[in-house]
């Protein structure tokens, strides 16, 4: 059988999507946390992190905990007491209540809400940011008047125009929740990415821009809701001697161990941008005349971290390919490639991509779920895209996108290899 990219040899060792990049100093701080046996849930190491990501984000406070989606859940807790006040055991602060939430993201954006008993619906993606369209989102308001909060994800650090998105839910009175968990260090019009939303949450898994091995914090301008956050993450202990309780908690505080890699990992925030900025100019570079473009941003308004680089292919450039729930086919044809040839001739060379995050309207379990669109027309039926359409761009995006090896430690000549192996699915 021909096959376009036989002949690259594959990397000794395996070059990975997106991996953590350590410095040296992060033992420090972990060293001290067990010099001084202060290895839990307190210590000064939290106390640090905590000041850094509200300062980064240009907030108030930030409350650390043991992961982002953790944060999410405490930010969709505070924005339903505030919204529908519950009784202290309810475990459903959004019991029956529908939830606006992005629809191209990573599933934890969204998973706190049905733990809250929400219900999501899904709206469809702005192609030239791939993060929420506003205009859908006005539709989604005209056609549930009643919904009082909107999940927010800004997707692989690309920040899309959340000032609308957040003067539209403040014109219809609903709360914003920002996931900027991607998204740390970016900006839109100068404002830092987890400083819009009224409620926003940062990550520090393994896979992010700056990273503790796990981690996240919830950011508010709220003195109440970030000491009520910090409360029900330590188990909602009330101030007694004893084990007093009068709501339901949560162990979610982040440890100080952790709390000290992350500590030190933030002054390399700016220098990891960098590195992740040269890798998205290097595809862009190496990939400009083929049918292909990068992940759209404005150049203007939008700053992104550049946390992981992303193509899609041109429609007229699409060989065949159809997808099951779980595997990909495709039909190799001259001058032609699509995203799960791209991925197997990465794999080949002992490297990590991976499609675009699968819309959760595609999802098994949304597939019943409301899904609003630009324009009304619903759910894509078949594979056959119209370019430029208004009609599903999330299964669109999601048809002809994937993520590119994206890892701060790779080095221009490895990336250079990529882009060849790339190049040859186009021969
Ligand atoms: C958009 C988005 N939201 C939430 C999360 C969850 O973050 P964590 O792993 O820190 O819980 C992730 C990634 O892991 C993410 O990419």
């Amino acid at each position: 059988m021909y096959v376009k990219t036989e002949r690259f040899r594959p990397f000794e060792k395996k070059l990975w999507l997106a991996s953590p990049t350590m410095h040296g100093e992060e033992l420090q701080y972990v060293r001290e946390a067990y010099d001084t046996n202060w290895m839990s849930t307190v210590g000064a190491n939290i106390t640090a992190v905590e000041q850094l990501a509200a300062e980064q984000a240009g907030v108030k406070y930030a409350v650390a905990l043991s992961s982002c989606t953790a944060a999410l859940h405490l930010c969709v807790k505070l924005a339903g007491e505030r919204l529908y006040s519950r009784p202290a055991i309810s475990h459903g602060t959004l019991e029956g209540r529908h939830v606006f939430c992005s629809d191209m993201t990573f599933s934890a954006t969204l998973n706190p809400v049905v733990y809250e008993g929400g219900i999501p619906v899904f709206i469809d993606t702005d192609r030239d940011s791939w993060n929420m369209s506003p205009t859908a989102l006005e539709r989604a308001f005209a056609l549930y008047p009643d919904v009082k909060l909107v999940v927010y994800a800004e997707l692989y650090g690309f920040p899309g125009n959340i000032q609308k998105i957040r003067q539209i839910c403040h014109a219809h009175g609903a709360l914003l929740i920002e996931d900027a968990a991607e998204a740390m260090g970016a900006f839109w019009a100068d404002v830092p990415c987890g400083g819009f939303g009224d409620y926003a949450a940062v990550s520090y898994n393994g896979n992010k821009i700056i990273t503790g091995s796990s981690g996240g914090c919830l950011l508010t301008n709220d003195i109440s809701d970030a000491n009520h956050a910090r409360k029900w993450s330590t188990q909602a202990r009330e101030n007694a001697a004893w084990y007093q309780h009068e709501e339901v908690g949560y162990n979610y505080r982040m440890s100080n161990v952790i709390a000290g890699v992350i500590r030190s990992q933030y002054p390399h925030l700016e220098a990891h941008i960098a590195q992740k900025k040269a890798i998205y100019d290097r595809y862009w570079e190496g990939l400009r005349d083929l049918p292909v473009q990068m992940n759209p941003f404005d150049q203007t308004r939008s700053k992104p971290n550049y946390w992981l680089s992303a193509m899609i292919i041109n429609p007229e450039a699409m060989c065949g390919q159809v997808r099951s729930d779980s595997e990909a086919l495709y039909r190799p044809e001259h001058g032609k490639s699509c995203p799960a040839e791209i991925l197997e001739a990465i794999s080949g060379l002992n490297a990590e991509g991976r499609p675009i995050w699968k819309p959760m309207h595609m999802q098994p379990m949304y597939r019943m779920h409301e899904f609003i669109t630009v324009n009304g027309s619903g759910r894509a039926k078949t594979n056959a895209y119209i370019a430029g359409s208004t009609e599903d761009i999330g299964a669109d995006i999601f048809h002809r996108g994937l993520c590119l090896p994206s890892d701060n430690k790779m080095t221009a000549e490895q990336q250079e290899r990529i882009i060849a192996v790339i190049r040859a699915c186009f021969d």
